[in-house]
């Protein structure tokens, strides 16, 4: 089996009007100019979407998500909620289950709550997911929110408030690697025991590595994930170059 290149992208705020902007970033044209940014890298073997995929959950704002996708890629997509998502309208309209590529699973965990900003597990969800992960093969798990610290602190109030058991159990199955979003920022973290944290920049606006809430100049991002056939990981960010970011910080969602 040849390597499989796994395209993530996160956190892209999208509205139902393609036109609509946060703070000051046209978010659907971000979105898609990291996807014509990746997709001419190489043609992804599978896309990971986790979460914030609107920034006000509809079925049109879903639609256009998928619509924006599709323009590029037409393979296998695993769609995961964050907190701006709402659940209902995300599962009816873009594709939640796990998926299969050759002999590994790409497996998503639902870490949030309709208008919740924080992460959580559900105790079924856990139950769900340690039943999934005792089947067949290496298995790459997919979440909105972090499990642990990230060392921004406004952010780590948001991380999966039962992470530990969700990390117990990545760890117990031998899961290759956690990838989620939310934090709108590049994050490594090699586990002695249990699978590598990798998390990953917004297609849209990024957030500062700072202790209160900031907005930096980094331009939207995504990350590569290349599973081999021994059950190994091997991952890079990469960011779009000649997307023209201009933040403007009054623009805020004001429903
Ligand atoms: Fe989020």
């Amino acid at each position: 089996m040849n390597a499989l290149h796994i395209l993530q992208v996160t956190d892209c705020h999208l509205f139902a009007e393609p036109g609509a902007t946060l703070l000051g970033v046209r978010v659907r044209d971000s979105l898609e100019a990291v996807l014509r940014a990746a997709c001419a890298e190489r043609t992804p073997d599978a896309l990971l979407a986790t979460g914030d995929l609107a920034q006000r959950p509809s079925a049109a704002t879903y639609g256009l998500f998928l619509a924006t996708v599709r323009e590029h890629f037409d393979g296998p997509l695993l769609c995961v909620p964050g907190n701006h998502d709402h659940g209902a309208p995300f599962a009816a309209a873009l594709p939640t289950e796990d998926l299969r590529l050759g002999a590994w699973r790409l497996l998503a965990v639902d870490t949030h709550q309709d208008d919740v900003v924080g992460g959580t597990v559900a105790q079924r969800e856990l139950e769900r997911l340690a039943a999934v992960l005792d089947g067949d093969g290496p298995a790459l798990v997919a979440g909105h929110h972090c499990p642990v610290a990230t060392g921004c602190p406004w952010l780590d109030e948001h991380r999966i408030d039962n992470g530990e058991a969700l990390l117990d159990l990545l760890a117990a199955a031998e899961a290759g690697a956690y990838v989620f979003g939310h934090i709108h920022q590049p994050f490594e973290q090699a586990r002695g025991e249990g699978p590598p944290l990798y998390g990953t920049p917004s297609t849209c606006f990024q957030f500062a590595q700072d202790a209160t809430f900031g907005i930096d100049d980094k331009k939207p991002g995504y990350r590569w994930l290349v599973l081999d056939a021994q059950g190994g990981v091997r991952t890079r960010v990469e960011r779009v170059t000649d997307y023209p970011l201009r933040i403007d910080l009054t623009d805020r969602d004001r429903p």
